[in-house]
């Protein structure tokens, strides 16, 4: 497995421009183990994560993550990881394919960045393929991950154990449905539903948000249960920053929308140091108390509830790069411990 990983990595760079990619492990595959995970690894397996969804919960081994600012590089890593290639990018590629050892179950595709969404809503329900800025970088017409609405990489890592260095990732199958979003809702609505009244009010926002610079100035949200009390609508950012611990997010989102099954979707992956903080996030954006405490229902006027649907959760672990092949539960050599969490 190490030698088919590294022949895809000796054919690009480790970067955008190349080819950048991860390799993670579900509870069911550390299930095949005598011994249990260490308790420095926060990885529950997958549930609902709120009172109105009911996804599919997702078991298999692993999952290949591959991205790239250039489509073709991932197709193309894909072929040789299925033994398909001699060659990748001119680099000679080894003769062990990954899928020597596993079977393939599952495969998810998608693109987010100005532009895309708007080029492949065509091919897509749920989603009014004219209604969709044309510089949007995602369907819901609104830049997203600003740097500063971000976990660090640091706070992402887990600290101890022989997972150290290491992290833990949720990946989501939402539905989106847009025709509403779009068709019913005017501009207000969308910023005040995406962001905060505050937001729609002031018209913090042009366009897809480019102005904001490097924070989405959730700060300047009035609280959210004042905000349900007095406009009768509270923003997804405004809940969702309720999960914060220091003032900042404690998942990395890496969220990217897909038109996979001819069905406009978002393919929400976060990264956090245990599956625990992506609860907890995802529960701040439920809003269920501030549902049950003023006219925000518990989906409508709640966020963007109302426009998403969970067709699937699962939960992994990214070993740290020593571990990333095959890894037992209960590895013998303790990975480098991370001591400071700003080094
Ligand atoms: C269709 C699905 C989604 C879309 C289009 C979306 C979009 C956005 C946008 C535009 C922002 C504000 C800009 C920013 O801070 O980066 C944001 C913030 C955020 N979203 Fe989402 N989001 C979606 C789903 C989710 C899900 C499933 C979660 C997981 C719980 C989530 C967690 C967050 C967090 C933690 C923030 C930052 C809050 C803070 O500043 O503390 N989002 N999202």
């Amino acid at each position: 497995m190490e030698t088919a990983l590294q022949g895809i990595e000796h054919a690009y760079e480790r970067s955008g421009k190349g080819l950048v990619l991860t390799v993670s492990y579900s509870p069911a595959y550390f299930d095949r183990f005598d011994e249990d995970l260490p308790e420095s690894v926060a990885l529950p397996a997958p549930k609902a994560l709120a009172p109105f969804e009911d996804p599919e919960l997702d078991t298999p081994d692993a999952v290949v993550h591959l991205a790239s600012n250039t489509a073709q590089v991932v197709l193309g890593a894909e072929e040789s990881l299925k033994g398909n290639k001699s060659t990748l990018n001119g680099v000679e590629q080894p003769d062990t394919a990954l899928t020597d050892v596993f079977e393939i179950v599952d495969r998810r595709t998608g693109f987010v960045g100005d532009g895309l969404p708007a080029e492949n809503a065509g091919d897509a329900e749920g989603v009014p393929a004219d209604k969709v800025p044309e510089d949007a970088p995602l369907f819901m017409g609104f830049k997203s991950g600003f740097k500063k609405n971000q976990a660090s990489e640091d706070r992402v890592t887990i600290q101890s154990g022989p997972f150290a260095g290491g992290t833990t990732q949720h990946i989501s199958k939402l539905q989106l449905n847009l025709n509403q979003w779009y068709n019913q809702d005017d501009r207000w609505q969308r910023e005040a539903k995406m962001f905060c009244p505050y937001h729609a009010e002031n018209d913090v926002i042009e366009g897809t948000g480019d102005n904001l610079g490097t924070s989405s100035k959730i700060d300047d949200c009035k609280p959210v249960d004042e905000t349900a009390r007095e406009m009768g609508v509270v923003g997804h950012s405004q809940k969702s920053a309720a999960a914060r611990e220091n003032d900042t997010p404690i998942i990395l989102r890496r969220d990217f929308n897909s038109t996979d099954g001819g069905q406009a979707g978002l393919h929400f992956l976060a990264l956090q140091r245990g599956i625990g903080d992506f609860e907890k996030t995802r529960k701040a954006m439920n809003g269920t108390d501030v549902s049950k405490q003023s006219a925000v229902g518990q989906r409508n006027n709640n966020g963007i509830l109302q426009y998403i649907r969970t067709e699937r959760r699962g939960n992994y672990l990214v070993p740290p790069r020593s571990l990333r092949a095959l890894p037992p539960a209960q590895p013998a050599t303790n990975a480098q411990e991370v001591t400071d969490a700003s080094s």
